[in-house]
């Protein structure tokens, strides 16, 4: 059998993806390990979700404000979270402007001795940042200028060029996981589904071509889900990611999501309405792909340069390349920076010229609307617990992504123990696949 040439690949500053992980990643001393919970002084909820539940506290050492994650155990007995293992080791290694530092480990221990409760609660300790973009654009007082547009999109592609440069898939980009401070930062977080990858880091001018090996399907929240995921490519690569910025790139224009489909199905229709159906031409292999099958989309041209027009040819040009059917073809992280839209006027402010927003999250939110009517479909991202037997009757059901989802209901609408069922049968598989990534 003949080896495939071992291809060396550079990293930006030259040297070697080892080296530049090494230069680049967090020090291993500048995480000092475990608080308790009484270092913590709590101020109130932020955010909860099906999973989780994040407080706001202030430290009562340094008097910074943070943010609390908490770690949920469904089940006592699993122990701790494969899931959150992962997204703690991930952080943990991480040290990038436009990612979401994690700061330390708060642990609370149960008080009363009648408590029923056996294991202590683990926190993870973040910065506290004023908003989540979702939040952000649901307060209907809030106008984004297109120069602040800029400036936000600028540090998502830093923040996500940082994680493919270190080989990190995101794979639950959306507009609730990216956090904006009042001084005008951005920052990626929830890697509750992000991993590493074998594969090539984005190169200037070159296309990410096909994926190496095959990775779970149910990732990303459906709105966000590329077309490839949905027709069930397992051999995918950072395109993933790409694909969602350029969503939150329409939704930051538009002011809502821009692709709110109701089923997977109604997802890909969607898709097909604004970038025009597959063609061979526009999405080599579509028909080969396992849910491409049985699919004959009616033909249609696509919206997006009527839909997008009032904001104009860079715009559009921009939200092409980053929405691009083709996902070996679709722009990396480092082109899209380069991108003909950010040295056109309006150019993109700084960070400081950004205003002042009054804070918005998950709670605040529902001073503008009924949350819960309005909640994304989502594998969610973050923090789960361990469900039920793994071997159990609805075990492996991710491996087909469209039956999670028979009925065309939301995710998000499903049983808790379904979705963590999801959760867990994917930390499984990967753990078979990557015994070292979560031990
Ligand atoms: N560091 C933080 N500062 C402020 N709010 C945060 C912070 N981290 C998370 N949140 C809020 O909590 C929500 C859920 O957090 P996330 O990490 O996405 O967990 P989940 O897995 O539950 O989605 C976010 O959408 C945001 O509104
Ligand atoms: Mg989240």
């Amino acid at each position: 059998m003949a080896t495939e040439p071992r291809v060396v690949e550079r990293t930006p500053d030259g040297t070697s993806p080892r080296t530049y992980a090494l230069n680049h990643l967090r020090p291993k001393s500048s995480f000092v390990g475990c608080s308790r919970i009484s270092d913590y002084e709590l101020l109130g909820k932020l955010g909860e979700g099906t999973f989780g539940e994040v407080h706001r506290a202030r430290s009562r050492k340094t008097g910074a404000q943070v943010a609390l994650k908490k770690i949920i155990m469904h089940h006592e007995k699993d122990g701790f979270p494969i899931t959150a293992l992962r997204e703690i080791k991930l952080l943990k290694l991480l040290s990038h402007k436009n990612v979401l530092r994690l700061e330390d480990m708060a642990v609370e221990h149960p008080t009363k001795p009648t408590d029923k409760r056996k294991k202590p609660i683990m926190y993870m300790v973040m910065p506290y940042m004023d908003h989540d973009l979702s939040g952000l654009l649901d307060n209907p007082s809030v106008q984004f200028k297109e120069a602040q547009i800029k400036c936000y999109m600028l540090q998502l592609l830093q923040g996500l060029r940082y994680l493919h440069d270190n080989r990190i898939l995101h794979r639950d980009m959306k507009a609730a996981n990216l956090l904006i401070s009042n001084q005008g930062i951005l920052q990626i977080a929830d890697f509750g589904l992000a991993r590493h990858y074998d594969g090539p880091t984005p190169q200037a001018g070159k296309d990410m071509g096909e994926g190496r090996r095959d990775y779970t399907g149910l990732v990303v929240t459906r709105w966000y889900r590329p077309p490839e995921l949905l027709l069930q490519l397992r051999q995918y690569t950072p395109a993933i990611d790409v694909w969602g910025v350029g969503c939150i790139f329409g939704e930051m224009l538009v002011g809502k999501p821009i692709l709110a489909g109701e089923s997977d199905s109604h997802q890909l229709d969607l898709i097909w309405d604004l970038m025009g159906s597959p063609t061979e031409e526009s999405m080599p292999g579509w028909k080969l792909l396992p849910g491409g099958a049985h699919l004959s989309p009616r033909q249609r041209p696509g919206v997006l340069q009527n839909r997008f027009r009032e904001f104009g040819n860079g715009a559009v040009e921009l939200l092409k390349d980053l929405m691009r059917l083709d996902w070996r073809r679709r722009i990396n992280a480092v082109d899209a920076l380069d991108h003909r839209y950010f040295k056109m006027q309006p150019l993109p402010m700084e960070p400081h010229e950004i205003p002042k927003y009054e804070e918005s999250h998950e709670l605040d939110r529902r001073k503008f609307h009924d949350r819960k009517a309005n909640l994304p479909p989502a594998p969610k991202g973050g923090t789960v617990g361990i469900g039920p037997d793994a071997n159990g009757p609805t075990a492996g059901f991710n491996s087909n992504p469209t039956s999670a989802d028979p009925d065309g209901r939301e995710i998000g609408a499903l049983p808790v123990d379904l979705l963590l069922l999801t959760r867990m049968n994917e930390a499984h598989e990967e753990a078979a696949l990557h015994p070292e990534e979560v031990t």
